[in-house]
């Protein structure tokens, strides 16, 4: 038995890591497109494309539910997937809808029509491809009226992150805030809607100030995976062994990873 969890590259280990300590028994397949990372910046079918090759690839590590623990391959590449690709019997699910149950005050999977919700005014934060997709105020229309989102998308911050340099992160992020409160100066909530931005979640929270609640996905998506697999235990995979894979480079891949969580782990080819 495994679950998959993908991401473009390294943001999806602050899922991997939430779910690993919700779920301490379930092996998880962890696989990165550090080759082809950022997809912030892609076109919605080469994002399409990418995300199908490396679901393929975890279905052929023993899973049957694939996690996409990245927010751009969900707004791009989601819907079309569940659509028209996901073979029977396999599972592919995406990180937007567990943030929007809990920003709207739900419990996980309830589909009740939309309804008014205490927060008013919501900044998110996101790639290019993930602001320019609209899923994210797609998916809120669905659960909540009146809301007001004001979306920044953050260039810059991924490859930064990707290369390590914590110092243009942070300034990269202090200048998306700036530029976010001129729309909109005094937001209830601020949505980090890319995985990668957990590991900044520090600085979105000093810049935005203590009165802005900052939601961030990793919890709640571990959280409404086990509430998932409670439901739906038969979607843990074959697989049985927990596994780092990348399309990048193993041994760089695997220092940064290293650093990010603090515990050692080492990746191997996909
Ligand atoms: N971490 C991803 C996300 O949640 C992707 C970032 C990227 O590759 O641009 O959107």
């Amino acid at each position: 038995m495994a679950v998959g969890i993908f991401d473009s590259g390294l943001g999806g280990l602050t899922v991997l890591e939430a779910v690993a300590k919700r779920l301490p028994d379930v092996p998880l397949v962890y696989l990165g497109d550090s080759a082809n990372a950022p997809y912030g910046v892609r076109a919605p079918d080469d994002i399409y494309n990418l995300t199908t090759a490396a679901t393929q690839r975890l279905f052929d590590a023993g899973c049957d539910l694939v996690i996409l623990a990245c927010n751009t391959a969900s707004a791009a590449a989601l819907r079309r997937m569940q659509e028209a690709w996901v073979p029977p019997g396999k599972r592919v699910l995406g990180v937007f809808v567990p943030l929007i149950e809990a920003l709207t005050e739900r419990q996980w999977g309830d589909n009740s029509p939309p309804r008014e919700v205490a927060t008013k005014h919501v900044a998110l934060f996101a790639t290019p491809a993930t602001v320019s997709s609209r899923a994210f105020q797609r998916e809120l229309a669905f659960r909540a009226i009146g809301v007001d989102v004001e979306a920044q998308a953050c260039g810059g911050v991924v490859d930064a992150i990707e290369d390590g340099d914590m110092i243009l992160a942070d300034a990269l992020v202090r200048s998306h805030v700036d530029a976010l409160r001129r729309k909109m100066p005094m937001p209830d909530a601020a949505i980090l809607g890319c995985t990668h931005y957990p590991l900044m979640a520090e600085v979105f929270q000093d810049a935005l100030g203590a009165d802005v609640k900052v939601f961030s996905q990793a919890n709640l998506v571990a959280e409404s995976l086990a509430d998932y697999l409670g439901r739906r235990p038969e979607m843990v995979g074959p697989g049985t062994q927990s596994a780092f894979l990348t399309t990048g480079d193993p041994v760089r891949v695997s220092t940064r990873a290293t650093q990010f969580l603090r515990r050692q782990i080492t990746f191997q080819a996909a």
